[in-house]
């Protein structure tokens, strides 16, 4: 039982995986202040610690299951500590995940947060007490709770919840549930509260954002609409899914400058077997047209990409096919992945082919390969200028300021005589670059 010393209980939360994951917090950080308890930024002298948690692949949960065992510490110190894991990995493993781990207090899945004050107050109130709450929802989408967000000039805005494509290597279906979008004027109210706000930069979000659909309103509607009404802030979506890439979401990119020119367009592999087996509903062929479209309607946008290698039955001619679509597509970068099996998924029943070593062979020569690729794109960037909008001092050397160019690339130059600092858009011109920085001076 937490000794109430204090007036107000304080909680504090550790975010894990997406972006998606980042804002929900926002959206527990919101419930749990309105709910009268304090929000803090440090786990030290917190009554609650909620791990806000990802289950996309193993390694993503055994981070989660470290974190715990170090937390035990903190249950020496305060016996009535309340632990409790969130998100994803709360909705996989439900009770499993309080039987096997004795330190958490509370298991809540992505759809039951408002809950988490009456679930606090049961398990403070009663010694060693337990809590779950993991029902998955049709409808929640937490639109009437504005997110506590952190300060700073770029703010998340997620714009749906929940995936129904069912890639069959992917837990998301079964740990986000089925997919619904927030309503369309809500979402531009709060766009244009968040530029009123200051925010220089706002992000959509979904699992899946060009699937948006709300009473006929599609993405490239809303995208448009948005950039029209705040044309002084940058924006940016991700992740689209390329089944639902499309022509006119193209056009609305090209139409206004403020939409940032960057998509992360995971392709997951390049053969056309492996794709079918992973059920992503399109062909490389198919991949290609979008980027064609790409290319044709949007010259200069970045482009990044999923990738994961050694899916079960992966031959080398298909991992060989993936090496060949990085050559011909030349993303800006991308995020690669061994795969890794995820039990109750399509792929789970499928033997997991790969040892171990030959899928980490074969990420690397992808990583490899995408780091020549990067290189000489960001080398062609040589020369250019790009607008960059400071995100603050580099990490590395306080005589330099960062920021992110509209295509999303980290950019890097030395603080001038001329004061600008974070929130300001500046114009770089590239010096020089590696695989993942361009760095310059202000022009
Ligand atoms: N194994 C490896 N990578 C995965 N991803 C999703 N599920 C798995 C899995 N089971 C990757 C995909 C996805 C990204 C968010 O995570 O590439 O696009
Ligand atoms: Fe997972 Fe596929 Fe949905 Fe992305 S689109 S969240 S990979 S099921």
């Amino acid at each position: 039982m937490i000794k109430k010393n204090k007036d107000r209980l304080t909680v504090y939360i550790e975010t894990y995986g997406c972006q998606m994951n980042v804002n929900d917090s926002e959206i527990v950080a919101a419930i749990i202040n309105n709910s009268g308890m304090e929000i803090s930024d440090v786990p030290d002298n917190a009554d609650v610690i909620f791990l806000n948690t990802c289950s996309v692949r193993d390694n993503a949960e055994r981070k989660i299951h470290e974190r715990l065992m170090h937390l035990r510490q903190y249950k020496k110190k305060n016996h009535g500590l309340v632990v409790g894991v969130l998100g994803c990995m709360a909705e996989r493993l439900r009770a499993k995940l309080l039987e096997d781990e004795p330190i958490v207090n509370l298991a809540v899945g992505p759809d039951e947060y408002r809950r988490l004050p009456e679930l606090i107050d049961s398990v403070t109130s009663e010694k060693d007490a337990k809590g779950i709450a993991v029902k998955l929802s049709r409808v929640e989408l937490y639109d009437d709770i504005p997110p506590l967000r952190k300060e700073g000039n770029a703010a998340w805005l997620s714009i749906m919840r929940g995936c129904n494509n069912f890639c069959s290597y992917c837990v998301v279906p079964y740990t986000r549930g089925r997919e619904r979008s927030r309503p369309f004027t809500s979402l531009l109210d709060e766009a244009i509260k968040l530029s009123d706000e200051g925010y220089k930069e706002i992000t959509l979000l979904g699992q899946n954002v060009n699937s948006y659909d709300f009473e006929s309103k599609g993405f490239p509607d809303l995208l448009e609409e948005i950039a029209k009404s705040i044309p002084s802030v940058r924006i940016r979506f991700t992740t689209s899914h390329p089944k639902d890439f499309s022509q006119s979401l193209a056009e609305v990119m090209a139409k206004h400058d403020n939409i940032c020119k960057h998509i992360h367009l995971p392709i997951q592999s390049g053969s056309n077997r492996i794709l079918d087996l992973m059920k992503r509903g399109y062909s490389f062929e198919g991949y290609l047209s979008k980027i064609e479209i790409i290319r044709d309607m949007l010259p200069g946008c970045s482009l990044t990409t999923d990738i994961i290698a050694g899916f079960p039955s992966e031959e080398l001619e298909d991992h060989e096919l993936t090496l060949k679509a990085l050559e011909i597509i030349k993303y800006d970068g991308a995020y690669t992945f061994r795969y890794s099996p995820r039990e109750n998924t399509r792929a789970y029943k499928l033997e997991d082919s790969i040892p171990e070593d030959e899928k980490i062979r074969r990420l690397q020569e992808i990583i490899n390969s995408q780091l020549a690729i990067s290189k000489k794109l960001n080398d062609e960037e040589i020369g250019r200028i790009h607008s960059v909008l400071i995100e603050g001092d580099s990490k590395r050397d306080d005589s330099k300021m960062m920021g992110r160019t509209d295509t999303n690339k980290v950019a890097i130059f030395p603080k001038t005589k001329r004061e600008v600092s974070h929130g300001d858009t500046v114009r770089m011109k590239v010096t020089h670059s590696t695989p993942a920085t361009l760095f310059g001076e202000i022009v």
